[in-house]
């Protein structure tokens, strides 16, 4: 489908999902080679990142912890400035331990920001980062990005666990806002 209908806006296709299959097999192979024998604790910010980790962390052949976390600071199409952290993090699973945070989308950079600043005090050993997407020219907050799959301009996407509020995840395409509404 090269055009959806996502809570009543239209969407276009942006990246397919075969581009998206090999570009996860690359990220995979380079998370192997750069974490063999450091058995990380792999975090997944849900709910967005699910897809993505799922499908990332069954190519990655070396062995790993998965856990998750739940952040939250969109509500509709604008950020809403908000970040909110669940606790299931504990300091005694990430003491020491090499982190790979896994996450949908780059944007301020606000919710990688607070994530990373909140893991830090729980003393892990060291952080890296996996994202799908980031969208540079949206950025405010520094962030600092390991693994990165796609870069995209400053629009609004779904698909591949992105929502419109909770639309949208299950798409096996990524979407852009579609400037035509008609
Ligand atoms: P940030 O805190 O501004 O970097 O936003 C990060 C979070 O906002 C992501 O984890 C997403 O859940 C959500 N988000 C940012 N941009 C988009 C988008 O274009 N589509 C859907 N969700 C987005």
């Amino acid at each position: 489908m090269d055009r959806v209908k996502v809570n009543g806006k239209f969407f276009k296709k942006h990246i397919g999902e075969e581009q998206i299959s090999c570009k996860v097999k690359k990220l995979a192979e380079e998370i192997d080679r750069d974490m063999k024998g450091r058995n990380p604790l792999v975090i997944c910010v849900m709910t967005g990142a699910m897809f993505f980790a799922a499908d990332l962390l069954r190519e990655v052949s070396i062995e790993c912890e998965i856990t998750s976390v739940k952040l939250k600071s969109y509500e509709g199409t604008e950020s809403s400035g908000r970040v909110k952290i669940d606790d299931t993090l504990k300091r005694s699973d990430i003491e020491g331990r090499q982190l790979l945070i896994v996450e949908d989308i780059v944007d301020t950079g606000l919710s990688m920001s607070s994530l990373l600043e909140e893991i830090s005090k729980l003393s892990p050993s060291d952080i890296k980062v996996a994202t799908l997407l980031s969208k540079p020219e949206a950025r405010v907050y520094d962030v600092n990005i390991d693994y990165l799959a796609f870069e995209i301009p400053n629009y609004f996407v779904v698909g591949y666990g992105l929502d419109f509020d909770g639309y949208g995840r299950g798409l096996k395409d990524i979407y852009i806002l579609d400037n035509n509404q008609l």
